[in-house]
């Protein structure tokens, strides 16, 4: 473990800075930085430039071992910023609470800072890079005074891999340097494979709260008046300041794996997108793998590691959040889960929706913002259905279980090494990564959408990613049911450019010689019966039959589905429905409904969102798909 602290270089906490008749020249603390990084120049320059900026007291460059890790864990333990959970129930675990006022990823806060206004699109916030930068550097500006400044090297996907990337992230936060151990390959192996002149992503973090004067520490640091998560795509660089919450923070994770590679994957050819990877084995020992894209709350993280239903069929998971996709030599279009850790929502988890996420938080975990049990374990609403005596909720209080407040925060989380998932795919550490059959999008839709369908062509299918929306239902909001949320390939908060260009890179993608593409499927678990506004799809494990019926499509399979005007739909005999209780015929003839009217108006308003929010930026291709499916009716 290298722990180049200031001190123990003999040299003031000056780095470039102030110089406080230093007995050691500013050159002499680079030769030690530029050692300290492999004698890698640009990377050397860049902790050199933002050390001088923020004036940390220590620098710590992180080896990613064990034992840092211990070190990290138990430091946080001592100083009341982390809290040991009990080791016979939750071995190797912790929990962290947070300032209430830093609880979720601020969307408001977040900009994507391109020279051209045009190239981030109407679906993002735009900021001049130069003004953005003066911004930052004013709060950057002395932050880590009194604290030290963690150099965090790691690689995105499997280290030396094709699809693979190298980031280095800067932090004065110990929480996030051990948060970015669970979640990616981090430490000693990325800065070596980096060399002396590897390219490296950046990604800037500071909590904004400095220790000038002797002010004393908080549990929690951070600027909730402050914040900011920007991006220069131009730069390959992030920087993100008065947050120690989740994505913006974890620079690793929606910054870099999607704003920033979206637009990397947009100058190179490949795609980053916002899709969990899935493998499905049939009874035969025959495998496939699936790429899907769902917004919040429709299930993501539970399909990415289901239980299939059916006898004989296994399911195996890649990722549960990101993907990275290139065409490989065989024209196949070949995945890698960029991250190493799942950094999941706890409420609603339980042994019932997601038994091997919950497999998957035994142990070695860290928990932020859910509930303690009063033998120090941990709880959140939904995972068992009697709420445990004498918790402490999220906030440290006394739990309440009269009241109406949640014990565990709606967005609280659990962060837990990949490594525990016991459905983890053999293949997910293949440096080409796997190869993709099809290509899911869904969303939460009360009506219209049947359960699943496919698309004619793969630019059909675009338009189907294009038209991802959720609807809010009766039990959401009471008052304006039917309104339509589009988010676009699941991925409107994370495209780091015009969103209009990015469906343009989806349609060429598709061009690209010799490609054998992969099919693409819409689905929808949550059809409503219109009478009763119950769910008819039970969705979870059963969600396996619709995988089996795409298993079998994607394996030459033809006389399984109808032709309709929006796609190939199942007959209703081809959807294994063996064993599955409670659906009748006439729920299962509802759910898979094409119903020409509602289609029209869907078709209709779909039409109406692109056109209007993307204009001219909207692909001939897309506006084709639109006229032809309005034509077939
Ligand atoms: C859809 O829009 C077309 C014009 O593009 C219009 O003629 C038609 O009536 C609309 N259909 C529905 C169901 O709203």
């Amino acid at each position: 473990m290298l722990w180049l602290t200031l001190t123990s270089l003999n040299i003031t906490p000056s780095l470039v800075g102030r110089a406080l008749g230093s007995v050691r020249s500013a050159s002499a603390v680079s030769g030690a930085i530029q050692s300290a990084l492999g004698h890698h120049k640009a990377l050397a320059e860049y902790v050199e430039h933002y050390a001088g900026l923020c004036n940390p007291d220590a620098l710590h460059v992180c080896d990613g071992s064990e034992g840092e890790y211990t070190t990290f864990m138990e430091t946080m333990v001592e100083d009341g910023s982390m809290f040991k959970l009990n080791e016979a129930k939750r071995p190797n675990s912790y929990l962290a609470r947070s300032d209430p006022r830093d609880v979720a990823r601020s969307e408001e806060s977040t900009f994507i800072s391109c020279v051209n206004e045009e190239d981030a699109g109407p679906t993002n916030n735009w900021r001049d890079p130069v003004e953005m930068k003066a911004t930052m550097a004013n709060l950057y500006k002395d932050c880590m005074v009194g604290r030290t400044m963690f150099v965090v090297p790691f690689s995105m996907g499997p280290i030396g891999g094709p699809i693979s990337h190298i980031g280095v992230q800067l932090t004065d936060s110990m929480h996030v340097a051990a948060s970015m151990r669970l979640m990616t390959r981090m430490g000693k192996a990325p800065l070596e494979a980096l060399g002396t002149d590897g390219e490296f992503v950046k990604c800037m973090h500071s909590v904004g709260y400095p220790l000038a004067d002797g002010k004393a520490d908080v549990a929690w640091p951070c600027d909730p008046d402050n914040k900011y998560i920007t991006h220069y795509p131009e730069e390959n660089l992030a920087e993100s300041y008065g947050s120690g919450y989740g994505g913006n923070s974890l620079l690793g994770k929606k910054a870099f794996a999607l704003r920033l590679a979206s637009a990397m994957g947009k100058r190179e050819g490949w795609l980053a997108e916002h899709m969990l990877i899935l493998g499905v084995t049939n009874p035969e020992g025959k495998k496939k793998y699936v790429a899907a894209a769902f917004p919040s709350a429709c299930g993501k993280t539970n399909f990415a590691m289901l239980e299939p239903t059916m006898p004989g069929w296994k399911v195996e998971c890649v990722g549960d959040d990101i993907a990275w996709m290139k065409f490989g030599p065989d024209g196949k279009l070949y995945a890698i889960n960029p991250e190493n850790g799942f950094f999941g929502v706890a409420p609603g988890t339980s042994m019932g929706t997601n038994p091997n996420a919950m497999r998957s938080l035994d142990r070695d975990c860290i928990y932020t913002n859910v509930a303690m049990t009063a033998d120090g374990d941990v709880w959140w609403e939904g995972m068992t259905e009697e709420t445990p005596e004498g918790m402490t909720n999220w906030l440290g209080e006394p739990h309440n279980p009269a009241s109406n407040t949640p014990a565990a925060h709606p967005n609280s989380r659990f962060t837990v090494p990949i490594a525990n998932c016991p459905v983890l795919d053999p293949n997910f550490e293949a440096l080409e990564g796997v190869p993709i059959d099809a290509i899911m999008f869904g969303g939460r839709r009360p009506t219209t959408i049947p359960l699943v369908h496919e698309a004619f062509s793969w630019n059909h299918g675009v338009l189907m990613g294009a038209s991802v929306a959720s609807e809010k239902t009766a039990a959401a909001t009471g008052d304006d049911i039917g309104e339509i949320r589009h988010d676009p390939f699941a991925m409107l908060p994370f495209c780091g450019y015009n969103m209009g260009d990015y469906f343009q890179h989806w349609i060429d993608m598709g061009k690209t010689e010799g490609a054998k593409l992969p099919s693409m499927y819409l689905v929808n678990w949550f059809r409503q019966d219109p009478e009763t506004g119950k769910f008819i799809w039970p969705g979870f494990g059963e969600n396996s039959r619709v995988l089996k019926w795409i298993f079998e499509r994607t394996d030459g399979v033809t006389d399984n589905a109808a032709k309709t005007p929006i796609g190939y739909v199942p007959t209703p005999d081809a959807l294994d429905t063996d064993g599955l209780a409670g659906i009748t015929n006439d729920e299962l003839t509802e759910l898979l409904r094409v119903d020409p009217d509602a289609w029209q108006r869907e078709i209709n308003q779909s039409d109406e969102y692109l056109t209007s929010t993307f204009g001219p930026k909207l692909p001939a291709e897309l506006k084709n798909e639109i006229e032809s499916l309005k034509k077939s009716f």
